[in-house]
């Protein structure tokens, strides 16, 4: 199995950009071994060695994809995935908001079809369903697609990949007592794909299945965290082996010209401390968005104007990462000096790269407390801390790991800060609230 041009099976390192072939690649950081970011452990697994990869992060010349090289197979990564989007207001009601948008600059009705791709618990699909619109969502994680299914939201568990779509488009899966299959191709409206492109390994396979799944008059909307934002604020804890590529303007808009794709609407949102929202329609299509490049050219020309094309912009995240670690340090081992107990709020994949590279472990985090009933019960990769749900004993300090949902978990727990409980938020810079 070859999941790109670059990769092969008994050497998991790629030699050449994702995107683009390119293999002059250029090193950024190095942030030595560390377990997968979302492997919890059971307390039976404890005394057993772990996996760990090497985190190295690279920059391409030619497409500006800023990537790890290190490609974990998929099927060790998502077959049992924790993650459940609805835990999060923010994740909701951002869901939604795209959503509406979509059925509005669309005109969707209840003859239209909306995908998602990794459409986790069906927290976004559920919105077309509300509509009468029809919507099929692809997720690898078992647990994920059952729930969907249970709750009414079409769900295929399976990977995205040209196989499955070929199937999809020649009508193999339809019901047919629902829907008939007249001969034509069956394709779709609306493609979302949120977070799923930094994700996948089969990157030409995804984007090729997108085209081939897409209405001529279709937009696909995709949301990937922006490398911007990566480099311009220090979240070095993003950087995890889930999280094979980061992105910037210009490599989404390559990665998807080289599928027939063209890029007609691009934006920045403050999901996930900064997330790039780009919406493409395939080349040759019969509706054409002219307009809408006026907001795409500008874009580029500041990714350009700030340096993000250029590999000096990338240089500095090392000195940021360490200064950082020595903040955060000082200030937790003279809090543990005093006798203060520190808990982590998020249970995050980002927390695991973070506890990992910094050195943070049981000795100073007390426990970890989740929202998510799948985590509880399992102890962080590589640090080996309990976790638990919230709504317990309460500590001195919580270390938020989960800084993207910043607002709306210091809502939440006014009450703990309101008896003298603070926080501590470590990125993009050391703060106590
Ligand atoms: P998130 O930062 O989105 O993801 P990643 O794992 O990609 O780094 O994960 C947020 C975690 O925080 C998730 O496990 C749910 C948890 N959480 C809470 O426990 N309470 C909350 O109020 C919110 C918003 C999140
Ligand atoms: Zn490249």
């Amino acid at each position: 199995m070859c999941f790109h041009r670059g990769f092969c099976e008994d050497k998991l390192v790629i030699l050449k950009c994702r995107v683009c072939n390119c293999s002059d690649l250029k090193s950024i950081v190095s942030l030595g071994f560390t377990p997968l970011a979302n492997a919890l452990l059971t307390k039976e697994q404890l005394d057993k060695p772990e996996e760990k990869y090497p985190l190295d992060l690279v920059f391409c010349p030619n497409c500006t994809l800023v990537q790890i090289v290190e490609t974990v197979p998929p099927e060790k990564l998502f077959s049992d995935y924790f993650y459940v989007s609805s835990i999060s207001k923010t994740t909701l009601e951002n869901a939604k908001k795209i959503s509406n948008e979509m059925i509005d600059r669309l005109k969707l009705n209840e003859s239209s079809r909306v995908v998602e791709i990794g459409s986790n618990d069906g927290y976004l699909l559920k919105n077309y369903v509300e509509k009468g619109i029809w919507v099929c969502g692809y997720e690898p994680a078992k647990n994920l697609a059952d729930e969907a299914n249970s709750k009414g939201i079409r769900t295929f568990n399976q990977f995205f990949n040209v196989e499955n779509v070929n199937r999809f488009v020649k009508g193999e899966y339809l019901d047919r007592r629902e829907e008939s299959y007249n001969g034509v191709e069956f394709k779709v409206d609306v493609i979302h794909a949120n977070n799923v492109l930094a994700h996948v390994a089969d990157l030409h396979g995804v984007v090729e299945g997108i085209r081939m799944m897409l209405k001529p008059e279709g937009l696909a909307v995709i949301e990937t965290h922006y490398v911007k934002d990566l480099i311009n604020s220090t979240q070095f804890d993003c950087i995890y082996h889930e999280h094979l590529c980061y992105y910037s303007a210009l490599s989404l808009c390559k990665l998807f010209q080289m599928h027939g794709m063209e890029m007609v609407d691009v934006e920045r949102t403050e999901m996930h401390g900064g997330t790039l929202r780009a919406f493409f329609q395939l080349k040759d299509s019969s509706v054409a968005r002219p307009a809408s490049y006026e907001k795409v050219r500008p874009f580029l020309e500041d990714e350009q104007k700030k340096g993000v094309y250029n590999l000096q912009h990338y240089q500095s995240m090392i000195w940021n990462i360490e200064r950082m670690r020595s903040d955060l340090l000082s200030f937790v081992n003279y809090e543990k000096i005093k006798g203060k107990s520190i808990a982590v709020y998020g249970c995050t994949a980002k927390s695991t790269t973070l506890l990992n590279y910094f050195g943070i472990n049981k000795d100073v985090i007390d426990w970890v407390v989740d929202a998510t009933p799948n985590k509880q019960n399992h102890y962080t990769p590589g640090t080996h801390i309990p976790i638990i749900a919230p709504g317990g004993e309460e500590p001195d300090f919580y270390l938020l790991l989960a800084w993207n949902f910043k607002d709306e978990i210091l809502k939440k727990e006014q009450a703990f800060r309101d008896k003298g409980g603070k926080f501590i938020i470590p990125i993009p810079r050391l703060e106590i609230v």
